[in-house]
């Protein structure tokens, strides 16, 4: 008896194997082809376009065209439909035909001709694919935005702003002031919708309609950065939240970018210093690569004017990220680089720093630390090369380098201090005109512009609330470039998750930065 329910056990197991290996479609192969254009052997897909011309699919995937979320895009004249289940699985009206099955799936993609016999213009490439390429495709374009993504229910959509807890709270509560007054404004509107819609219409129009109220949750991230992962976690199994939108942090950021890219949920333009990006992110939106780009500006500075050796100094996490990027750049071109972290709570070690920087002129100091830590005796070190984070510096020359014998350099991922900035300006009537006093220029800027850009997502969106299509628009919008505030020649397209892309490397000349010769450089 035993030996016989072995044998139905081991039956069973077999069953479930031959199952798993071969009967299954398997969605997530059909994610990878459609997203990547890689086919479960993987080989590239094989598009035909133009009657006989074969390209590989990797440049052709589906969702070059269709879009991450599948919901489709207008590129000039031409219409990209959209193949989101809930289109592709129901009759169309316009063009009128039946729902889509694996088989038709399989005439459309191989032969392009729809369910009603139509074939489709050349822009929609054929494909070269199997039988169980294309069941794998259809058994993803069966869940591809199905229905809305969490974050929404019938009377409210959430988001949340997020904070690590070192973040000075001054700067929180100004940052947080504009993100509130901007939501209250969104809902002082949408109620006013909400009221013309009710009045004297049949009482289905009371029923929910398209007009959400926007609530805004405010999570704080605690203790070391490896934890945040899972505080992140917690916060959104309670309130699960349909986007991040603004928020602050001086810390490494690539836990929160992780979060969001596991989640597929957006994240709009933190006020991140350092963000942490990884090949092939797509829902994390940053200004700029932060301190990790001004790293790369020294980089490319000192590959024009070498010097014999680099000292950095830092005390805090993000600083200290930079600086070993910046590290890491340089041994690759051997350059010598010593590292000097010094802790928070006490006083930038300036005799350390004098030692190290030895008597020549033919050594740098990359000095990662704010005004605050730049305090007296900075004139006295040897008279090398000093490089200062505009970030960090908050985009001003510290005092205490004025008198400092050697040359002072500032990399600067921002606007030319004094370049004209209507973006900026337009911020400061909407505060003005709100009673906001602005405390923390470049913080409440960008936070506003975040606002912003959800607002724009969030109206394009119309009534279907899918996550990958909010940002499927926000690749195309150029237009929002002309809001961008505080950061210079910015680009949007898609794969691009960071708006300013390059900056300066500016000298300090008696206190005051020198804009006169300022070139852009694009590391
Ligand atoms: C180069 C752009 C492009 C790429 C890449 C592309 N498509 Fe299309 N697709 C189109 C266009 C344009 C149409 C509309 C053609 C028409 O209606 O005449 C279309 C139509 C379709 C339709 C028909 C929709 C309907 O309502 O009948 C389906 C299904 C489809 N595509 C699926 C896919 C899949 C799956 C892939 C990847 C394997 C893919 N497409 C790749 C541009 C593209």
């Amino acid at each position: 008896m035993r030996r016989l329910l072995w044998l139905v056990g081991a039956g069973a197991a077999v069953a479930l194997l031959v199952y798993l290996t071969s009967g299954a479609p398997d969605p997530d192969a059909g994610r990878r082809i459609y997203r990547e254009g890689i086919l479960p052997t993987g080989e590239p897909l094989t598009a035909v376009v133009a009657g006989d011309v074969e390209i590989l699919g990797t440049q052709f995937s589906c969702e070059s065209c269709h879009g991450r979320s599948g919901m489709g895009t207008s590129e000039g004249e031409y219409i990209v439909p959209p193949i989101a289940a809930q289109f592709l699985f129901v009759d169309s009206p316009q063009p009128l035909r039946p729902a889509y099955t694996a088989e038709s799936l399989a005439d459309l993609l191989r032969d392009g001709v729809t369910p009603a016999g139509r074939q489709v213009n050349e822009l929609m490439p054929r494909y070269r694919l199997t039988n169980e390429d294309i069941e794998a495709l259809n058994a993803y374009l069966e869940t591809l935005s199905a229905g809305n993504s969490p974050g929404v229910d019938d009377y409210a959509i959430r988001f949340a702003t997020v904070f690590s807890e070192d973040v000075d709270p001054a700067e929180r509560e100004a940052v947080l002031a504009v993100t509130r007054r901007f939501f209250a404004d969104i809902n002082s509107q949408t109620r006013n919708e909400g009221e013309r819609w009710d009045r004297g219409y049949t009482p289905e129009s009371k029923l929910p309609t398209v007009y959400r109220e926007w609530v805004l949750e405010e999570w704080t991230l605690t203790g070391p950065t490896d934890g945040w992962g899972e505080q992140l976690e917690e916060y959104y199994r309670e309130t699960p939240v349909f986007a991040l939108v603004g928020g602050l942090s001086s810390r490494p950021f690539g836990a929160v970018g992780r979060f969001c890219e596991r989640n597929e949920i957006p994240c709009l333009y933190p006020g991140a210093d350092l963000p942490e990006p990884s090949p092939g992110d797509f829902y994390t939106m940053y200004f700029s690569r932060g301190l990790g780009l001004e790293a790369d500006l020294v980089a490319q500075d000192l590959d024009a004017r070498p010097v014999g050796k680099v000292v950095q100094v830092y005390c805090a996490e993000g600083p200290a990220a930079a600086a070993a990027e910046l590290s890491q750049v340089l041994v690759t071109r051997s350059v010598a680089v010593e590292n000097l972290r010094f802790d928070c709570s006490m006083p930038l070690p300036v005799d350390d720093l004098a030692a190290h920087m030895g008597g020549g002129p033919d050594v740098a100091a990359v000095l990662w630390t704010d005004e605050s830590q730049l305090d007296a005796g900075l004139d006295a070190l040897p008279p090398g090369r000093i490089y200062l984070s505009s970030t960090l510096l908050d985009r001003e020359a510290p005092a205490s380098l004025a008198t400092y014998s050697g040359t002072v350099f500032m990399a600067h991922p921002f606007l030319l201090p004094g370049a004209p900035d209507p973006a900026f300006r337009r911020f400061k009537l909407w505060a003005a005109r709100h009673d906001l006093e602005v405390t923390e220029p470049r913080l409440q800027a960008q936070a506003f512009f975040s606002c912003l850009v959800l607002n724009d997502a969030m109206k394009h969106l119309g009534r279907f609330f899918v996550r990958g299509f909010a940002l499927d628009m926000l690749d195309h919008t150029q237009g929002l470039m002309a809001y961008l505030p505080i950061y210079p020649r910015p680009t949007i397209g898609p794969g691009q998750r960071f708006l300013s892309k390059g900056g300066y490397i500016l000298p300090v000349v008696d206190g005051q930065i020198d804009t006169a010769d300022a070139a852009w450089i694009l590391p």
